[in-house]
């Protein structure tokens, strides 16, 4: 039997990289927010690398202070992947469509066209939406979970039913005989939940792929039952191997509950990358980038510690007091990684620019360090593969495609070259037309 090997996905978002500042980083378009063609260079840089997906997260809302950042997401998500769909053959597509705050059947006409359009690479993160600021752009409040998961529950089938309403074979589009479809393979789904309804057919035929692959992004007891259902991913968010185990079994669980062999749903934490030849280069690279931010954050480390910190004086380590004072905080999980790294003795402006405080582990310093620590997770059973958000697009894909693959392919953790064409292929997804008959109600 061939070795189990990783997946890898990219964070594809506003067009400059994971990091504030990277707009301004030298060599970077600073117009790449609204540049298609930008969005196009950096999928093609993740499908030299061999990666199996592009993930697209949205919210949609742009919560950020524009007088210095950029807004976090795409312009539009669906047309984003539409374009990279045009100048790629094989990286998957997955975008980010709530369930919460579109229509099923808009849902699943976009996405199915997505999936017709890049010939079966298309992926569908159906997520649930959180945050004020997205119902608000609905003229809503945010529902309660109970209701959110509700209704995502119903959308996701009707989407799925709706896709399998254009039967399998229905095509025929035969010229000579003049016959286009077969009527009698093409049938309502006529559906109607508590939240949502359609009458259907969808008219689109199957893709490559029959239809698009379902993922989920989140981490509660009702992410892990809709996951566990559905989804073929998960987008994951995990500081430890600990924790990033619990969640994978825990999703692994939901999927067995529901009936399904629990190596169908793949467990993808997130991973943040500054490569560069060395730990000291990968510190200057983080901080030219981010300093500007460092006293806020100096702020928030002390509480993540315990101890008091000084953020004028950036250039000291803490001192012997300080470290034999400070404890990690037990609500924030990253605290305990933030001490280790405190206790190296580098400078308050170096453990900050280790990233201490990112929404995922992060990685500062030579190509190895990535790749063994994608090794020692995968290999405890902490992950089927990685979502990587590099720092910088312009030369973050490169610095890992060229640093990071080789490695890993060399271990022979990563595969070479893809195995087939459409993003199921990839992900080792079985064939699914329309609903699961496993798991519909
Ligand atoms: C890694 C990760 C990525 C996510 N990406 C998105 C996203 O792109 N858009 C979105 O609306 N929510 C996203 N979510 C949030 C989830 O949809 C969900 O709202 C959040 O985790 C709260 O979960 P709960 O509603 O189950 O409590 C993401 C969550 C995680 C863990």
């Amino acid at each position: 039997m061939s070795k189990r090997q990783m997946i890898i996905g990219m964070h594809l978002g506003n067009g400059y990289g994971s990091q504030p500042g990277a707009w301004r980083m030298a060599g970077v378009d600073p117009r790449s927010y609204t540049s298609f063609d930008a969005k196009v260079r950096q999928a093609k840089a993740a499908e030299r690398g061999k990666f199996q997906f592009l993930f697209l997260p949205d919210g949609p809302s742009q919560v950020v202070d524009v007088d210095e950042e950029a807004p976090n997401f795409n312009l539009d998500v669906m047309l984003t992947l539409a374009a990279v769909a045009r100048e790629t053959s094989r990286i998957g597509l997955v975008a980010t469509g709530s369930t919460t705050f579109n229509e099923p059947y808009n849902l699943a006409r976009q996405f199915k066209a997505l999936d017709l359009m890049s010939h079966g690479r298309a992926g569908w993160n159906a997520v649930t939406s959180s945050g004020e600021d997205v119902a608000a752009n609905y003229g809503q409040r945010l529902p309660s979970s109970a209701k959110r998961y509700g209704r995502a529950h119903e959308t996701v089938q009707l989407v799925q039913a709706l896709w399998g309403s254009w039967g399998q074979d229905a095509w025929v589009h035969d010229q000579t005989s003049g016959r286009f479809a077969n009527r009698e393979k093409i049938a309502p789904i006529n559906l109607h939940g508590d939240f949502v309804a359609s009458r259907g057919p969808l008219y689109i035929p199957p893709s490559e792929q029959g239809q698009p692959v379902i993922f989920h992004a989140g981490g509660s007891p009702n992410a892990h039952e809709l996951a566990g259902r559905y989804a073929s991913a998960v987008i994951g968010a995990s500081f430890t191997i600990e924790d990033a185990r619990a969640q994978r079994t825990a999703f692994r669980n939901a999927a067995e509950r529901a009936g399904r062999d629990p190596d169908e749903i793949k467990y993808i934490p997130g991973l943040m990358t500054t490569i560069a030849t060395d730990r000291r280069a990968a510190l200057d690279r983080r901080i030219a980038m981010t300093e500007r931010l460092f006293p806020q954050r100096v702020n928030y480390l002390q509480q993540m510690l315990g101890v008091r910190l000084d953020s004028t004086r950036l250039d000291r380590p803490l001192s012997r007091e300080q470290l034999a004072a400070a404890s990690p905080s037990p609500r924030d999980p990253r605290s305990a990684h933030a001490l280790a790294i405190a206790r190296e003795g580098w400078s308050l402006r170096d453990v900050l620019a280790h990233g201490v405080i990112d929404y995922h582990p992060v990685i500062v310093g030579p190509a190895i360090e990535a790749a063994d620590h994608m090794q020692a997770w995968f290999e405890a059973g902490a992950a089927d593969g990685f979502w990587i958000s590099p720092d910088v697009y312009e030369d973050g894909i490169d610095a890992f495609v060229d640093g990071v693959v080789p490695i890993l392919q060399e271990r022979g953790l990563f595969h070479r070259d893809y195995e087939g064409t459409t993003l199921r292929d990839h992900l080792g997804a079985p064939a699914q037309y329309g609903l699961d008959p496993r798991v519909s109600r």
